[in-house]
């Protein structure tokens, strides 16, 4: 019941705004003319691009968490408008994240599709039973229809570097520069994919805006916190990567890697790990090596023999090797990691696996 007037609430105030035509501080340039839009690019931006509009919006515009936008029923002045300066649920994003010429181009894309597509569910569902705190996340506020039911990544991100409360609030009001900050010091050699100066591997842009505090004030910050904190605030930051340590396809030895790509000094220590290769169908391990080696036994859960190891703790910055020599070459080999400390109620198994041409092999971003 709370969470629905809370919902009516914030329609209330969007409806009493919106009327007004013009929020507090908006920076709409006065009669200014638009720039020219180019609605193939648009597509790309608002689909493929640096952005994540579609999480809430989806995937043409149809509406899912917010509203529709296909249909040209928006003027490029009231679409920027909103974009810097929403008001309500929507992170605003600023001229860095996403041009006026980005944005003139979404405007004559969503031109090109007709209104009244039937909207789409929400990207995350609200669970029957949801805490409080997994209910502004998801429902009221919305961070989870980027985030995922449990916040994984932003778990992982105070992981990365201890982050408290203070943290946390900086990354949601000031994400912009606070996630710029964040990724300088982030040790690029320790991550999956090839690295770029300024951002995420793949992408040059913050795809999360800036929420401002007198629309989500810090007490409902809050509660998503304590609720955080209660899944268990750090999602260990370990990385596995299988590498074959012949030549392919004839490899039968293999590198398997447990990393902590934590920020060094800063970031968590995670104990109690226990990481397992599965062994392919039809193959043997001849040997393996590695401090903590326990042998091979046989796992129900990934109905496959596994050769297991064990890391009493493993500090930010820190990896541990072993190797493996199969009977025979695998074409995938797939690992997992548990941990004991820090404890966490979700998103307590991290997946690895063999590293294809140009592959990930282990666990990625948002
Ligand atoms: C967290 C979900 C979320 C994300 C991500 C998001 N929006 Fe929104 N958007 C909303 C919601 C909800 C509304 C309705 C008003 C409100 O609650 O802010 C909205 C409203 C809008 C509006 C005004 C629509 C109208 O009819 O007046 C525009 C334009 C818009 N969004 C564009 C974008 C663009 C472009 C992006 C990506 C850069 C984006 N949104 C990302 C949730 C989101
Ligand atoms: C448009 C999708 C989107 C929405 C909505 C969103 N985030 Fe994010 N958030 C991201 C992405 C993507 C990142 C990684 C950096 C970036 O912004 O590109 C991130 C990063 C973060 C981080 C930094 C740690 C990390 O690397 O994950 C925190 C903390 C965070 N978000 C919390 C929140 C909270 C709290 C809300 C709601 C008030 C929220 N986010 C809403 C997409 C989103």
């Amino acid at each position: 019941m709370r969470r629905v007037m809370l919902g009516v609430g914030v329609f209330v105030a969007v409806t009493a705004i919106a009327q007004t035509g013009v929020g507090a501080g908006q920076t709409a340039p006065q009669g200014a003319t638009a720039p020219a839009g180019d609605a193939a690019a648009g597509k790309l931006h608002y689909t493929f691009g640096n952005t994540s509009c579609t999480n809430c919006h989806g995937v043409e515009g149809q509406g899912a968490f917010g509203p529709a936008l296909a249909g040209g029923r928006l003027t490029f002045e009231r679409f920027r408008a909103y974009v810097r300066n929403p008001l309500a649920r929507m992170p605003a994003y600023p001229e860095s994240e996403l041009t006026d010429q980005e944005i003139a181009d979404m405007v004559a894309y969503f031109a090109t599709i007709p209104a009244g597509a039937k909207p789409l569910a929400w990207r995350t569902p609200l669970p029957e039973g949801a805490p409080r705190g997994q209910q502004l996340a998801i429902s009221i506020v919305g961070c989870a229809q980027c985030h995922g039911a449990t916040f994984e990544t932003p778990r992982h991100g105070a992981a990365e570097v201890s982050g408290d409360f203070d943290w946390f609030k900086r990354q949601v009001y000031d994400h912009t520069n606070a996630m710029r900050e964040h990724w300088a010091q982030i040790d690029r050699s320790l991550q999956p994919l090839t690295p770029l100066p300024s951002g995420p591997p793949g992408r040059n842009r913050i795809r999360m805006g800036n929420y401002s505090p007198s629309r989500l004030p810090e007490a409902t910050l809050k509660e998503m916190w304590a609720w955080m904190n209660d899944i268990g605030l750090y999602l260990p930051v370990l990385r596995g990567r299988i590498t074959p340590a012949e030549p392919t396809p004839a490899a039968r030895a293999y590198t398997v890697e447990v990393i902590n790509t934590a920020v060094k000094g800063k970031g968590i220590t995670t104990e109690g790990i226990t990481v397992q290769v599965a062994l392919p169908a039809g193959v043997t391990l001849v040997s393996a090596t590695g401090n903590g080696y326990q042998g091979v036994h046989h796992s129900e859960e990934a109905k496959a023999d596994v050769a297991a190891w064990k890391i009493p703790s493993l500090v930010a910055g820190d990896r541990q090797v072993f190797t493996v020599t199969l009977s025979a070459p695998a074409s995938t080999l797939k690992g997992t990691m548990t941990w004991a400390k820090p404890a966490v109620k979700a998103d307590g198994e991290i997946e690895f696996a063999l590293a294809g041409p140009g592959g990930r092999g282990g666990r990625g971003g948002v």
